[in-house]
């Protein structure tokens, strides 16, 4: 028979929304036995949903419980490198929701802790997850795409003052960030996921929506490693809520569903350059594997790693290069100036990001 991992969630926000897409589904793999949450209402009233007797205000009982497998960490960001480490250092494997850390350091000496310890560290970034990314992944990496020119990333969101009514949201030192850290940072993986690493980003943030500390209206232009040249625009002022990706290679151009919160569904538009580029890309796609949608995919990926003891499907390197991205960003906002990537432990921003 094979084996089933017991997992214990911490925070029953989105961690309510990682039982149903991507627990329940696999439940032949996976079995939440603990849930943990400061707000009593909420915590059984979630508990209570799914059957889950064993229940907590006190994350640090699931940590100390031999029974458990796998802690997803789904609390306010400014917790989650706390969590982590206690988490890894408990030999336990680690599910954590963006942003897994408050800073380059902080994401360093995670890493230092995961290669230390039993446990397989996964950061989320579900949006991967879903036929028409897949598909254009595997063009990409074929080759048959030919030679990066040029992509834009939008995330045009709506979030309005209720929104706001939550005490960690709209503050630096609770949401560490606005619409680049917490809503952007998806569609931004995404596209280093498709087009690989940044070489150099210039940008301007500005907070123009809400009565918040933190930003909501994001413009960055990067030039990719591989020379491409991309645009990223974010705003949670948008009237109609879309997420768009659209990437053009020498043989084919490819565009994102639209569906704001599930942009790697399929179908995409992908359109070739050519009659011979088109059936090859065709031929090519014809036999891709059915893959499970955002939490869906995510957690069906960890599985076979947690099996195998194999990388997990996102690691924290992609977390680490996500929050390189917004670092940057940040840092050319305030300077006016492009920043070069890598960032090490010598740039200013390196302990931390905020103004
Ligand atoms: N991947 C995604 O699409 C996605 C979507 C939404 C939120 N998120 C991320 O998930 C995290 C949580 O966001 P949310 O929208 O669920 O927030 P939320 O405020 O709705 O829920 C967080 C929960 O954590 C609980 N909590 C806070 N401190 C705790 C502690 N010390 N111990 C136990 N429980 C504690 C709170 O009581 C609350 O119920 C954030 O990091 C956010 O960025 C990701």
């Amino acid at each position: 028979m094979s084996r089933r991992f017991k997992v214990g969630v911490i925070g029953c926000g989105i961690g309510r929304s990682h039982i149903v897409e991507g627990y329940v589904p696999h439940a032949d793999k996976y079995e939440v036995t603990a849930l943990c949450d400061l707000d009593e209402t909420r915590l059984n009233t979630v508990a209570d949903e799914f059957g889950v007797v064993r229940r907590t205000r006190f994350s640090d009982e699931l940590m100390a419980d031999p029974e458990i497998d796998i802690i997803d960490i789904c609390t306010p960001p400014a917790l989650h490198t706390k969590l982590v480490l206690q988490a890894l250092q408990a030999g336990k494997h680690v599910v954590c929701e963006k942003p897994l850390t408050g800073s380059l350091s902080e994401v360093d000496e995670v890493r230092r802790a995961e290669s230390g310890s039993k446990g397989l560290l996964m950061p989320i970034f579900q949006y991967r997850y879903g036929e028409g990314v897949a598909q254009a992944k595997r063009i990409i990496d074929s080759g048959l795409a030919g030679k990066p020119y040029a992509a834009t990333a939008e995330t045009f969101w709506r979030r309005t003052a209720d929104y706001y009514d939550n005490p960690w949201r709209g503050r630096w030192s609770t949401e560490l960030g606005g619409v680049l850290m917490t809503h952007a940072i998806h569609l931004h993986d995404m596209l280093t996921y498709l087009l690989g690493p940044i070489e150099r980003v210039f940008a301007r943030t500005d907070t123009r929506v809400n009565a918040i500390e933190v930003e909501d209206c994001v413009s960055a232009s990067l030039l990719m490693k591989n020379g491409a040249l991309a645009s990223l625009t974010a705003t949670l002022g948008a009237a109609e809520e879309i997420s768009r990706l659209h990437l053009a290679f020498e043989h084919v151009t490819f565009e994102s569903n639209h569906a704001a919160y599930s942009p790697g569904d399929g179908p995409w538009r992908i359109t070739p350059a050519s009659d011979e580029a088109g059936e090859k890309i065709r031929a090519l796609i014809a036999d891709n594997p059915p893959i499970g949608r955002r939490f869906n995919g995510q957690m069906e990926a960890f599985y076979a790693a947690l099996v195998e003891g194999s990388q997990p499907p996102v690691t924290s390197e992609d977390a680490r290069r996500a929050l390189e991205l917004v670092t940057a960003i940040y840092h050319s906002s305030e300077t006016h100036s492009d920043v070069i990537l890598p960032l090490s432990e010598t740039h200013p921003k390196y302990n931390s990001w905020r103004p």
